[in-house]
């Protein structure tokens, strides 16, 4: 397909400096395999899978072929109060990968609306037990969970919520994880597990009985890999449970074998009650989310309301869209067939040997990884974030997309990547790295 960009100015790009971007356009207008090609056919490594989407690579025919099926048997079906067979299979098929007990999926269209979903089933769930006084969240610094108002009153980048205003009442954040002394930790930091007694604190200040849900995401992803610390995730576990507190992990980036196993919550052994999905479930193909929940959770919600009434005031026009459902299935198929979780896990010893090998880069402060995933930090340079910008160009300019937040940056190539494009890869980040 050949679309000619006549004119830049009326497209209103998300997350960019629209200017900046303007005078000097990085387009995108082919992938396949791990590899993008720019508007000047030059063929760029997909360090990042586009934005932690495209984990079984680009330009997959079968989910091309299975949505184009899929549009011209039926293209689109109300969601509420009618059904399609898709959404029905995509879930069960998601159920199968998330850990035992969390078997029911509630679709919207990305990350952010995921997350939104997930603190209104929170606020609902309590509700339905008597305890709806229960409508505080806790969160954490440097989290991201998305930009819909809940996530982003989530979330814990500072520069993402100034502009817009006090956000959503009753979110606390507890600390991030990330410790000077565990810097160049390769998989999970020794220290930090007491980091998890922030949620206890919280409760100690706000007590128990106020608090619907504590947010975090296995791996802080979009701030630059941030690694749980050993324990770090079963404490909070233990103190969700103890005080009626539900656990949501937003598995928007780890999910669906970025660790090397189907979800984070498997590869940390922890199983929160909720968790919020998007990007790799259709492999970045089409726009879908989700939100699977403990089954008590649905029970509950649904046994709350009387049997001919609609148990949950939520959804969205394209919840559960054939074609995304038609996407998520052909993706998981994939996944499956090719084994790409255990190639992950596979690939994981030398993916993280070969970029933890850039440490001796002078402008590198840290590298964090684990499974398919590391983070690496450039000195900043001047105004926060302004060296990492010039980071992407660069990279973008050698032939290397990196997605960089701030002054980090953030590796996550398709799980089908091979050693020697992981080479080529870090050789890339090399060469450019060293001229700073
Ligand atoms: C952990 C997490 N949650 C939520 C989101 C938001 O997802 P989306 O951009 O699809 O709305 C992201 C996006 O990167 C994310 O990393």
């Amino acid at each position: 397909m050949k679309y000619s960009a006549n004119s830049l100015e009326h497209f209103w790009m998300p997350f960019t400096a629209n200017r900046d971007f303007k005078n000097a356009p990085r387009l995108l207008v082919r992938g396949e395999g791990v590899y993008y090609w720019n508007h000047h056919d030059q063929k760029l490594l997909d360090g990042s899978s586009g934005l932690f989407c495209c984990a079984a690579g680009h330009g997959r025919h079968e989910i091309a072929d299975a949505v184009a099926a899929q549009l011209k048997q039926l293209d689109f079906a109300p969601p509420f109060q009618t059904g399609q067979p898709g959404s029905f299979e995509l879930a069960r098929r998601v159920a199968e990968l998330t850990p035992d007990g969390v078997n029911h999926v509630f679709f919207g269209n990305s990350g952010s609306e995921a997350v939104d979903s997930a603190m209104k089933i929170a606020y609902q769930y309590h509700r339905a037990r008597g305890e709806g006084q229960r409508n505080r969240f806790i969160s954490r610094e440097r989290a991201y969970h998305g930009v819909n108002l809940g996530g982003t009153s989530l979330s814990g980048m500072v520069r993402n919520r100034e502009a817009f205003g006090l956000g959503v009442a009753g979110i606390a954040h507890m600390r991030h994880t990330w410790l000077a002394e565990n810097r160049f930790t390769k998989g999970q930091p020794e220290q930090g597990a007491e980091l998890a007694d922030d949620l206890q604190r919280m409760v100690d200040l706000y007590g128990k009985e106020t608090i619907a849900a504590c947010f975090v995401e296995p791996i802080a992803g979009s701030t630059g890999v941030l690694v749980p610390p050993k324990g770090y995730l079963k404490r909070l576990r233990e103190i969700c449970d103890a005080h009626g507190i539900l656990l949501v992990f937003d598995e928007v980036i780890c999910g669906f074998g970025r660790t090397g196993k189907a979800f984070g919550a498997q590869s940390f052994d922890v199983i929160p009650d909720m968790m919020t999905m998007a990007k790799a479930l259709t492999n970045g193909a089409q726009p879908m989310g989700a939100v699977a929940v403990r089954d008590e959770i649905y029970e509950t919600i649904v046994a709350a309301a009387p049997a001919d009434a609609i148990e949950f005031l939520h959804g969205y026009t394209y919840s559960a869209h054939p074609g995304a459902c038609a996407a998520g299935l052909a993706t998981l198929d994939i996944y499956k067939n090719e084994g790409l979780f255990e190639r992950a896990a596979e690939l994981s010893p030398y993916f993280l040997e070969s970029v933890f090998a850039l440490s001796d880069i002078p402008v590198i402060t840290d590298i964090r990884g684990y499974g398919l995933m590391a983070g690496f930090d450039v000195a900043p340079d001047g105004a926060p974030g302004k060296r990492g910008t010039d980071c992407q160009k660069r990279l973008f300019a050698a032939g290397l997309h990196v997605k960089m937040t701030g002054d980090a940056g953030i590796l996550a190539p398709p799980l089908i990547i091979e050693r020697e494009q992981i080479d080529e890869m870090c050789s890339i980040l090399r060469d450019v790295l060293t001229k700073y």
